[in-house]
């Protein structure tokens, strides 16, 4: 007989962003033509200057073990960048360095979780919230947002939440966002943190894509608000998105002693140290940065303006236009509501235009929006205009 799982297991389902792209990907090795907007990750390859120095600590013997919340030169490379970046002053023993952003957040849940405590999730959401917090045997408690809205939480949307949340211990807050683009200002932030203060509410901020914001938009950290923001803020960030890095495995947590320190124990345990060389690739990343970083965010702000363009001439289809990250989340809901062959979900449709038209994208459900989907732009120029083009196609072929 088989062993039964967990109760735990069953609750989490396959990301949908990595089952997408194994299908694309299957795809492509037979030979299709597929064009995938699913993926989440950068399409650049990880700037020379970082290479180099992955190559040198090797060369080194730098091999073993290290301190389980990461070398001191790192953390102080860390320390530095939050300084530089965002004017937050951090002490290396108040940064704990993970095997990425994801583990991060976790190790985190973990440390601050009890059974039942409900964590706030701003929706739409990264696929990984809910499923993580339900790994800490928390419980997530949604909050809606509009398109009108730009997709961001209201205050008084947060405050009735948390009123109607006696155990309310955490709130996630992603800017910019993953799946929408948005990015929230200061005056927001502001307003965000002085609740979640007054609430007792720790912020975990998911800041990831912090670097990857277009126009004029600035990121705000919301650790930078006030003091009493910065003592109910772990900062979560690393360096994946920006650095092009993902394989890597490196993101980090800066925050309260208290917190930093449980959510080191929890890393002991589990996974301990990041891969040595990855550290050492990352110092160098963060204290050498060579202009390879910003000509990689002006080619996605580029390929924003291309494919959002592209997408505002599609009638009936609704749009908000990303400021920061690398996605675009259009409202295709006119056309579930107005088609021939009777498609209903956004899930359907996504099946439907891989099937035919050979692109991936992710179905908004998977973020908590009904009628939505998900475009990355981490694609080039060229696959961009197929892509868009063949999307076109599909929604004239279903609704004429
Ligand atoms: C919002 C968000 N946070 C965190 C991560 C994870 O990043 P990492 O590669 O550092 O684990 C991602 C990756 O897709 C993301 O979109």
């Amino acid at each position: 007989m088989a062993i039964k799982l967990s109760n735990r297991t069953k609750l989490i389902k396959p990301s949908p962003t990595l089952s997408l792209s194994a299908k694309a990907t299957q795809m492509r090795q037979a030979g299709i033509d597929v064009v995938n907007f699913g993926v989440g990750e950068p399409d650049f390859n990880t700037p020379e200057y970082i290479k180099a120095a992955a190559h040198k600590a090797i060369d080194a013997n730098f091999t073993r073990y290290t301190a389980n919340a990461g070398i001191i030169e790192l953390r102080e490379a860390i320390a530095a960048k939050l300084m530089r970046d965002n004017g937050l002053s951090y002490s290396p023993k108040d940064i704990l360095v993970s095997p990425g952003a994801k583990a991060s957040i976790l190790n985190i849940l973990i440390a601050v979780c009890d059974t039942d405590d409900q964590v706030l999730i701003p929706v739409p959401y990264w696929v990984t919230y809910p499923y993580q917090t339900l790994m800490a045997d928390a419980v997530p408690v949604y909050i809606q947002t509009e398109v009108s809205e730009g997709y961001k939480i209201q205050p008084q949307a947060l405050q009735e939440a948390i009123d109607d949340s006696p155990c309310a211990k955490v709130l996630i807050l992603n800017s910019p966002s993953n799946p929408t683009g948005a990015v929230y200002s200061r005056e927001e932030l502001e307003t965000i943190a002085e609740i979640c203060v007054k609430n007792d509410i720790l912020i975990i901020s998911d800041e990831i894509y912090e670097r990857l914001v277009y126009d004029d938009v600035k990121h705000v950290s919301i650790a930078s608000i006030s003091q009493e923001a910065k003592d109910h803020t772990v900062i979560v960030n690393g360096v994946s998105k920006a650095y092009a890095m993902t394989g890597w495995r490196l993101g980090y947590a800066a925050g309260p002693s208290h917190i930093i320190n449980a959510a080191g124990r929890v890393q002991e345990h589990t996974t301990s140290c990041v891969n040595s060389i990855t550290q050492k690739a990352c110092v160098t990343a963060l204290n050498d940065e060579d202009d390879s970083i910003e000509n990689m965010r002006k080619e996605f702000w580029k390929r924003r303006d291309y494919m959002y363009d592209m997408l505002m001439k599609i009638p009936n289809v609704v749009c908000k236009k990303p400021q920061g990250a690398f996605y675009i989340m259009p409202d295709i809901s006119w056309y579930l509501a107005n088609n021939k062959i009777g498609i209903k979900t956004a899930a359907h449709f996504c099946d439907q235009l891989l099937e035919k038209y050979h692109v991936a994208m992710v179905d908004g459900g998977s973020f908590g929006v009904k009628g939505t989907v998900r475009f990355s732009y981490a694609n080039s120029m060229e696959n961009i205009n197929k892509g868009v083009t063949r999307f076109t196609e599909f929604l004239k072929e279903i609704s004429s």
